[in-house]
């Protein structure tokens, strides 16, 4: 069987959060500056959607400043979610959070009684907001991309804010090659090691659909979003906060 570049369930699952500390420009902050935008645009009872919940660093970042706030994170991978759901109960914020194994098409009125919310709210729109970081960039555009986008702008009610973080790039533009070689120096500027490098880049290699800005841009607006902002860019990485469109 072909071994998934990367195996959330597996040893890159377990190796994941030191990676993504070391490779992410401004990883931790990025959480921080996703709250701080969207304390901006939400009240103290807001439901948040988070897709890749991942490790739960996210959740437990944003529930520390909001503890009213009731997040939902759904992950594909049982064992990431092991993880979250560790970090959730060791951080003491577990009230408001529900962890869902699977995507947000998973989502049913089942798992939103369990997240806590009224009757009245389980409606079309079950969140005022969402999040989806380090994720879209492994899914092809073959669809998939837009489908994931289009997912979530479904369980958004009009005008609610949503943040998208994630690696993108055009593979044909004069600046890629410049910005790739510049990320790979600074996987080693931070203390990757040689074979490790090699490891990670092939992985980057076989595992990474780049989709470039204004593709990124169509792709929200055709999934429903307007109003689409970068706040942030760091080499590959990029950050954009876009609103529900009516
Ligand atoms: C690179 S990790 C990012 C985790 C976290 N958001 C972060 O930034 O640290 C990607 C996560 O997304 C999950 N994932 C991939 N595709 C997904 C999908 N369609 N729906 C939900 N989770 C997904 C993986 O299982 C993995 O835990």
């Amino acid at each position: 069987m072909r071994q998934e570049p990367f195996d959330f369930d597996g040893a890159y699952g377990d190796a994941y959060e030191r990676l993504a500390r070391t490779v992410i420009p401004g990883y931790l902050s990025s959480f921080r500056q996703a709250l701080a935008l969207l304390q901006g645009r939400l009240g103290p009872r807001a439901r948040l959607l988070v897709v890749g919940a991942g490790t739960g660093i996210e959740i437990v970042t944003f529930k520390r400043a909001e503890p009213g706030w009731r997040l939902t994170g759904v992950d594909l991978s049982a064992q990431m979610l092991d993880t979250a759901e560790h970090r959730v109960r060791e951080a003491g914020v577990e009230a408001g959070v529900t962890l869902i194994h699977g995507t947000v098409d998973d989502l049913d009125a089942a798992d939103l009684d369990a997240a806590d919310l009224d009757a009245a709210d389980l409606g079309a729109a079950h969140f005022d907001a969402a999040t989806c970081f380090n994720v879209m960039h492994f899914l092809p555009d073959d669809g998939a991309k837009q489908a994931l986008l289009r997912g979530i702008a479904n369980r958004l009610p009009p005008g609610a804010p949503f943040v998208l973080f994630e690696l993108h790039g055009d593979r044909a533009a004069p600046d890629f090659d410049e910005l790739f070689a510049a990320w790979s120096r600074y996987w080693k500027i931070q203390g990757m090691g040689g074979p490790e490098r090699v490891e990670f880049r092939a992985r980057i290699d076989a595992g990474i659909h780049w989709a470039s800005e204004p593709r990124i841009r169509e792709l929200m607006a055709r999934a429903g979003f307007k109003d689409v902002r970068r706040y942030f860019r760091s080499l590959l990485y990029g950050g954009w906060i876009a609103r529900r469109a009516r």
